[in-house]
């Protein structure tokens, strides 16, 4: 049997984690919205007409905030059509998805529904056809008081208090040839800077996310962070990264035709190397601006993308919530989705903000039948492991892996794994994901600095087969169990990691 040890030390600390690191994203496109969080005939509906059976399964998942409009979407949309009395809100061309946008759900409507997911708006602005003033009336709506123009149509529309909402995109992928409104990066540097100041203006206490690249692959990657950044690096708090796994390109890998599960897994790497750059860039342009204040991450979408694409060839364009974008995850996804929130955690000095893309039917781990159940796919799992009990810190590991060689990557370990440390609660929780397709693996894990540990859950995630995933007739055909694979010894825990597998192992302190 393959055997990996792991070293970790109580006062090597990578960071706190910020709990935003489990946030999410709803976009109004296909049916993420309508049929997706909102069905108004459906029998779970609530007064609002929103599913209840979703907001259980998203309360379930504690995911503290959520972007929202978009996406793509947001470079075309008009804030002020989604509020006021539905039956005045216009029904419009959608051209980022080419579907038909009913205005149904608007601003209001989501802070209501986010409340009752215990979770809060993250807004994104509209920067491709708009700019600084529909921006500033956009905050004075959500946020100011009362007393003018557009906090006084808030209150009309029966929200007397702000909404509050903190954390603010400046548009969605400037970068993209396809984003409505694209624009080079001096122009949107430009651009960004002006409408942060006069957001600013407007709530002092709001922070801004400027857009990053699309995707470590796109042309103009990394020197679009660096024109923007030395454009606007005094008025923003976070550069957005995007980053979906196995989408077509050159690095495609086409499953389960071509099963090259090795390189499949190792893609969280690429995320880290984008990580890793963007982080070099930001600090770059520090230096060069001398500026004091640190630039952080928000990885505001990510997540796998491979399934979709050929079915939505298919789908007809100009109609209210298209079944588009909807994945039917298996097991191998799970396991990806697994090692990058790892890579997430180990990066968490920088990464603040980090957005699962999306929540429901969109790219999501939730699915919903029109009328029918809503059903967990097989990433929601990993997800809700990770947002439950990775709190604290992440403490810095020393792994000694064995590694392969893949047909697309070298020098990937078989082994993927972080330590989270929680001091309120004397827990610690380790996520862990054997990578190898054949074998078990043996893993030692070293806590230096902490004693008077015991085990007390050990939940494994396997699957006899890596293409398999839950539907709508077999909704939990895959999903993890109990096991009893870990034992600890002073402050040594060994844990045997099925071939395959995503592992958490959670340990608490003895009372004494
Ligand atoms: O999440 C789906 C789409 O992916 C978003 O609209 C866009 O920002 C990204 O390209």
């Amino acid at each position: 049997m393959q055997k990996a040890k792991v070293r970790v030390d109580k006062d090597f600390v990578i960071s706190e984690i910020d709990k935003r690191i489990y946030g999410s994203f709803i976009e109004h496109l296909g049916r993420a919205i309508y049929t997706g969080i909102y069905e108004p005939t459906h029998p779970k509906a609530d007064e609002q007409g929103f599913r209840k059976d979703v907001i259980e399964l998203v309360k379930a998942l504690k995911v503290p905030i959520i972007r929202y409009p978009g996406g793509n979407f947001v470079s075309g949309y008009n804030w002020e059509d989604g509020i006021g009395p539905k039956e005045l809100r216009p029904k419009k061309l959608e051209l980022a998805w080419r579907s038909i946008e009913p205005n149904e759900i608007g601003i209001n409507e989501f802070v209501d529904w986010t409340k009752k997911v215990n979770s809060e708006v993250m807004m994104a602005i509209n920067l491709g056809t708009r700019g600084i003033d529909e921006a500033r009336n956009l905050v004075e709506y959500c946020n100011f008081p009362g007393g003018t123009y557009y906090s006084d149509l808030r209150r009309k529309h029966g929200y007397e208090n702000p909404h509050k909402i903190k954390v603010w995109n400046l548009g969605n992928e400037m970068d993209g040839e396809w984003q409505i409104g694209h624009k080079l990066p001096h122009e949107y540097g430009r651009l960004a800077r002006e409408v942060a100041k006069v957001m600013r203006q407007v709530d002092p206490d709001i922070e801004l996310v400027v857009c990053g690249s699309s995707g470590p692959g796109m042309p103009t990657f990394p020197e679009w962070e660096r024109i923007v950044l030395e454009h606007t690096y005094d008025v923003v708090d976070y550069v957005s990264l995007h980053y979906y796994a196995n989408m077509p390109g050159p690095n495609h890998i086409d499953l389960p035709d071509n099963p090259d599960l090795k390189s499949f897994l190792a893609k969280n790497l690429e995320m880290e190397g984008f990580i890793k750059t963007v982080v070099s860039t930001i600090d770059y342009v520090k230096a060069v601006k001398r500026i004091n204040k640190n630039v952080n991450i928000s990885f505001d979408e990510w997540n796998v993308w491979y399934h979709s694409f050929k079915k939505d060839k298919n789908v007809e364009p100009w109609q209210i919530a298209p079944p588009i974008l909807e994945e039917d995850y298996n097991f191998a996804d799970a396991l990806l989705v697994g090692c990058m929130i790892i890579s997430l955690l180990k990066h968490a000095d920088r990464i603040k903000i980090a957005c699962l893309a999306q929540l429901v039917n969109v790219l999501a781990p939730i699915t919903t039948v029109k009328g029918g159940i809503a059903y967990r796919q097989t990433i929601y799992y990993p997800f809700m492991h990770a947002a439950n009990y990775g709190h604290g810190v992440v403490l810095l590991s020393k792994i000694d892996s064995p590694k392969y060689d893949s047909k697309l990557y070298t020098d990937v370990p078989l082994l993927e794994t972080v330590v989270t440390y929680d001091e309120e609660n004397s827990s610690i929780t380790i996520f862990a994901v054997n990578r190898d397709p054949e074998n078990d693996l043996l893993v030692e894990y070293k806590l230096d600095g902490f004693e008077g540990y015991k085990v007390v859950e050990n939940i494994v995630y396997v699957s006899d087969d890596p293409y398999k995933g839950n539907t709508p007739k077999n909704p939990d055909s895959v999903v993890p169990t109990l096991a009893n694979n870990s034992k600890i010894d002073g402050n040594i825990v060994e844990v045997l990691m099925p071939k395959f597998s995503w592992n958490i192992v959670r340990l608490k302190k003895n009372k004494e």
